[in-house]
């Protein structure tokens, strides 16, 4: 039955019924989705899924050609504001009104113009000034580490690290960043949900009111006196031709830190917890420090930090021989295409010498992310010093919990036992 089961898993194309759907509800899917992923790809890779009513690509070259396909939208604020209960709606216009100026949520030709001028001074050689910064950073926290006895990944380092760079960069005090990541924290609950409260879309809304009343002082600051930030770069941009208007600026804070904040996170949390799960690894690479690069690519692959982004049929069109109609959602499983055999080679086994992966993790086509680079370096640096500070690490914990979010893959805490030097 078994060698069955491998064979028809094997073949691709799809003619064979889904018996199981995907339920983003089922908590076992939550902790395991990869087997319910491989299930549908390789019998239908573009699917319906009547539970989130919605289109979901799961193989490759599906997911490739759907997010280069220009009747997939990214005009998909509406579908946001559809999640919000009609009693808080009102309460929820901010940000559904923001999500329309989110370089995240426009198409070509506008998104292109706004994505250009974002990107100006979002350069790798900003990047690299960086690193200095994110090395002490770490560092730091290491020690704190050492000191308290106690490591828990997620809370220590993965969660802190993310806000404070994306702070460092933008030019946020270090006094005030705690005060950021409340408000975001507020801001994603309501945005990742597929199901949000009307509490949390009263906090979500409140959380982002107050993240955009504290850039609006921020980039007051920064008008009258420059430093040498993004919100002082992106405001030069501005002033240079009124290109990035005022309310740009605003939404382009609250954009990286939307963006860019939990999905660090969890890449570092995951990427431990896969490290230590696959202890040859962590020991080859404890040996071959030079492998970090293609071994953080690895932990992107496998454990795609976002597993799915969303997108709207402009028009009706077909794909795969599926016909989608205007106005339907579609989820692209960037964390099932990472998987598919047809593009990579024993896709189950998590392996940090894999060449050429091209894995979709940070998307592929006009949004491919902005802060790849700048993701990269961050894992890099704390899986290099990590490894290097402690001779010995391990888990400690047999069973890790999962976020509760079907978007964005991440556990909520990761318990490390540790010796130092
Ligand atoms: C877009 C993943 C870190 C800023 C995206 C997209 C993905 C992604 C999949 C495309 C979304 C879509 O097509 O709808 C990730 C992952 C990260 C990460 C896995 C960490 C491991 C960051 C960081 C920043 C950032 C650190 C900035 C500080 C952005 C921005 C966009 C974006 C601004 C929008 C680009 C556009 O719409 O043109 N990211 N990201 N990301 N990301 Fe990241």
């Amino acid at each position: 039955r078994m060698s069955t089961m491998e064979l028809r898993d094997g073949t691709q194309g799809g003619t064979r019924p889904v018996k199981h759907f995907y339920d983003p509800s089922n908590p076992d899917i939550r902790r395991n989705p990869y087997p319910i992923y491989e299930h549908i790809r390789t019998r239908e890779p573009v699917h319906y899924n009547p539970i989130l009513q919605a289109w979901m690509v799961f193989g490759y070259e599906q997911a490739q050609a759907m997010l280069k396909n220009s009747n997939a939208s990214s005009r998909r604020a509406e579908l946001l504001a559809k999640k919000v209960p009609a009693a808080v709606r009102d309460k929820a216009k901010t940000f559904t009104q923001t999500a329309n100026d989110m370089l995240l949520f426009l198409d070509p030709p506008e998104h292109r113009r706004k994505r250009h001028l974002t990107a100006r001074p979002f350069s790798m050689r900003m990047v690299r000034r960086l690193e200095p910064t994110i090395r002490d950073m770490v560092d730091k926290a290491l020690k704190r580490i050492a000191d308290q006895g106690r490591f828990d990944m997620v809370h220590d380092l993965a969660l802190p690290l993310p806000l404070g760079v994306i702070g460092a960069m933008l030019g946020v005090p270090e006094s005030d960043r705690h005060t950021l990541k409340t408000f975001s924290e507020a801001m994603s609950l309501m945005v990742n949900h597929p199901k949000p409260s009307a509490e949390m879309v009263v906090q979500g809304s409140e959380g982002m009111e107050a993240l955009f009343a504290y850039f609006r002082d921020l980039i007051a600051e920064r008008r009258r006196q420059p430093q040498s930030d993004l919100i002082s770069e992106w405001i030069k941009v501005e002033e240079q031709g009124d290109l990035l208007s005022a309310q740009e600026v605003l939404v382009n804070g609250c954009l990286l830190l939307f963006a860019g904040h939990e999905t660090t996170t969890n890449l570092l949390g995951t990427g431990l917890y896969n490290l230590l799960r696959h202890g040859e690894q962590l020991q080859r690479l404890r040996e071959e420090p030079n492998l970090i690069e293609s071994a953080v690519e690895e932990m992107l692959r496998f454990e795609s930090p976002v597993q799915m982004v969303t997108r709207i049929a402009r028009a009706d069109f077909v794909a795969s021989g599926k016909q989608i109609n205007r106005g339907d959602p579609i989820f692209v499983v960037l964390g099932s295409a990472n998987r598919d055999r047809r593009h990579f080679n024993d896709p189950e086994r998590f392996d940090i010498t894999r060449r050429d992966s091209r894995h979709l993790a940070f998307g592929y086509g006009e949004h491919f992310c902005l802060g790849s680079g700048l993701a990269r370096l961050e894992a890099k640096i704390v899986f290099e010093q990590l490894l290097e500070f402690f001779p010995s690490l391990s888990l400690a914990a047999d069973q890790m919990e999962w976020k509760p979010d079907i978007m964005n893959r991440g556990l909520l805490s990761l318990p490390i036992a540790f010796e130092t030097h």
